[in-house]
């Protein structure tokens, strides 16, 4: 079911759960500041109760309405991020429920950039209380979608979607803690840790005094069929080996397809940002590929990758639960 902007701030005000897109991935959203609604996102996508959602926002205006305590990093942050794919967790406001910090003291938000999130934002501020909470609109511990298209196959046609096209960024945004004095990086993403750094001073790595986030858990974003890391020079054994076993083999390495023993072979952008746009489609059409393996040639392990790296090596740590299409 497709929806149009009204539709999908009435459907917010309503307590319904509408899937949105975003520059980064598409997001399942519920009124944020409904918590029966907010319950229905952890129903749908399968998720624990206590793994908090991310509140979207209009503008850095609603940061003294969801969080306290804010340091002058995070509105330094908000001024130079925002909109855009960057989430703050801060110091949760007195009336923020439970239910979207998953019973934490902290609240995370991000003012997302894409024009149609946006567009919602304002409708649903002139409808309803005008910030959704919205995970990525996938099963718990599924591939992001970051097209309407991958939205269906993880929900099926039923669920309202609106339509803003494939997501610019195509990975989910970069969370930064500033609720602990110094800033943590939780998750890597389009921005980066040197950007931060470049106007908060230090950024600590993630610790074990980290909050919970599902998207620092080791076994996330991951595709059905196993997918492993294989370095440059060992890929062509490692296929050689696998398909000797009589397996089926599905790789995905940046820059023109090569010579290989593989049974299908995708290519994959040589930069970046354009790897990251495409990574969730390009993991999902290996997924779809019939294959019973799938060999990911690692990328460079320099900064730029970084956000890349975090989520291939996600996708490739063993899963705490059973893969499958029955999972
Ligand atoms: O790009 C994105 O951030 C997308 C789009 C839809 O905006 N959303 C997204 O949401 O990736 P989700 O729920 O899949 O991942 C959000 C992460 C989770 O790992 C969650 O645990 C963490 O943010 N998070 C949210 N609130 C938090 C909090 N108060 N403290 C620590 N982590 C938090
Ligand atoms: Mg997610």
């Amino acid at each position: 079911m497709s929806a149009t902007v009204a539709e999908a701030a009435r459907l917010l005000a309503a307590g319904e759960l509408v899937a949105i897109p975003t520059e980064t991935v598409y997001g399942l959203a519920a009124d944020a500041a409904n918590p029966a609604a907010v319950a229905k996102i952890f129903t749908l996508k399968g998720r624990p109760a206590d793994h908090p959602v991310i509140v979207h926002v209009g503008s850095a205006k609603a940061l003294d309405a969801w969080a306290i305590d804010i340091p002058e990093a995070a509105r330094k942050l908000a001024a130079a991020f925002w909109p855009g794919p960057l989430t703050m967790i801060l110091a949760k406001a007195k009336g923020v429920h439970a239910s979207v910090t998953g019973g934490q003291a902290t609240v995370g938000l991000r003012c997302p950039s894409h024009p149609v999130a946006q567009a919602l934002l304002a409708e649903f501020a002139k409808v309803g209380s005008g910030a959704f909470a919205a995970p990525s609109a996938n099963r718990f511990g599924h591939v992001s979608p970051t097209t309407v298209g991958h939205v269906r196959d993880e929900f099926g046609p039923d669920l309202p979607v609106l339509d803003g096209g494939p997501c610019e960024v195509g990975i989910e945004s970069t969370i930064v803690d500033l609720s602990r004095g110094t800033a943590v990086l939780l998750r890597p993403g389009a921005i980066t840790r040197e950007q931060i750094a470049a106007i908060v001073g230090e950024v600590r790595e993630r610790d074990s005094e980290a909050p919970r986030a599902s998207g620092t858990l080791a076994s996330h974003y991951a595709p059905h069929t196993p997918l492993e890391l294989v370095d440059e020079h060992a890929l062509e054994p490692r296929v050689r080996a696998a398909v000797a076993r009589g397996e089926r083999v599905a790789v995905l390495a940046r820059g023109p397809a090569r010579a290989s023993a593989a049974t299908s072979w995708h290519s994959a952008p040589e930069s970046a940002a354009a790897y990251a746009h495409d990574l969730y489609a390009n993991l999902r059409l290996l997924d779809a590929s019939g294959a019973g393996l799938i060999l990911v040639e690692a990328p460079p392990r320099d900064a730029a990758w970084d956000a890349v790296n975090d989520r291939l090596a996600r996708a490739a740590s063993e899963p705490a639960f059973p893969r499958g299409r029955s999972s």
